[in-house]
């Protein structure tokens, strides 16, 4: 369809996906949460990574963006990089940009704008919210893998541990196989998801929040999230330049 760049997210592709993605003439972006998976990336001829840290909302990788920083963005300067994971003010941009990033995406700030179609009450949590209140859910056994997801500590993240541990047992008493259960577990992150961003069911369903969650308490247009960020960028980019001259 000649669509001009085709980002892969969610997980991560096959080299021949890529392949036939820049085959239709588009850049290809791919999301990396560890140096090994951006290394794979940039073998499999991407474009452009979107290079993401465990403090961003959702499922999660387990490295910091710190650290990926250090690990990813010094090591390729010549491939563009998009920082993600734990951006909420328009000052970390300016540092990211001077350390060599091409942009930042930016999740938990969207999901609280005017125009996102989340629930108010789920927007009215996420404005109180504080950072540590972001939490990621562990996996209790090898035997069944989850990605971890970033949520906001609820009732609901009380019932995915009970879930997980239900799973366990009926995998042990050969009740269930390791796939249906992975399955009910995905299942069960689409359910929590859509009972809290269109109930608004705050204490059931899955509040995906990143850590920048404890640095925005304010609802606003998406076109004044973006204006109050540049104009900060902007801001810090001169006061820098004042300190070098
Ligand atoms: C509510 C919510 C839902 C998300 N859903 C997805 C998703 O379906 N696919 C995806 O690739 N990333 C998803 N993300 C991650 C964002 O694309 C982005 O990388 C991340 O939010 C950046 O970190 P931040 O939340 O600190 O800004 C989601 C994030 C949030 C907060």
């Amino acid at each position: 369809m000649g669509v001009p760049f085709i980002v892969f997210a969610g997980s991560f592709p096959r080299k021949n996906e890529v392949k036939i993605a820049k085959q239709a003439g588009a850049k290809v972006l791919c999301f990396a949460s560890t140096e090994s998976i951006a290394t794979r990336m940039i073998d499999y001829g991407a474009d452009a990574l979107i290079l993401e840290g465990s403090e961003a909302g959702g499922h999660i990788g387990h490295v910091s963006t710190t650290v990926l920083i250090q690990q990813v963005l010094f090591k390729f300067p010549e491939i563009p990089i998009f920082i993600a994971g734990g951006i909420a003010t328009g000052k970390m941009i300016c540092h990211l940009f001077l350390m060599g990033a091409s942009g930042v995406q930016m999740g938990t700030i969207f999901a609280m704008a005017e125009e996102s179609p989340a629930h108010p009450a789920f927007k009215e949590k996420f404005k109180t919210a504080r950072a540590r209140e972001a939490f990621a859910t562990p996996q209790y056994d090898s035997s069944l893998p989850v990605v971890a997801v970033r949520a906001l500590k609820n009732k609901g993240i009380e019932d995915f541990g009970n879930l997980q541990l239900n799973l366990l047992r009926k995998m042990k008493n050969n009740e269930i196989s390791r796939l249906e259960a992975q399955f009910q577990v995905e299942n069960f992150w689409i359910g929590a998801l859509r009972k809290a961003v269109q109930e608004g069911d705050i204490e059931r369903g899955s509040l995906m929040a990143g850590q920048s969650v404890g640095l925005i308490n304010e609802i606003k247009p998406v076109k004044r999230i973006i204006e109050d960020l540049i104009c900060e960028a902007k801001e810090e980019f001169l006061n820098i330049k004042k300190l070098c001259t």
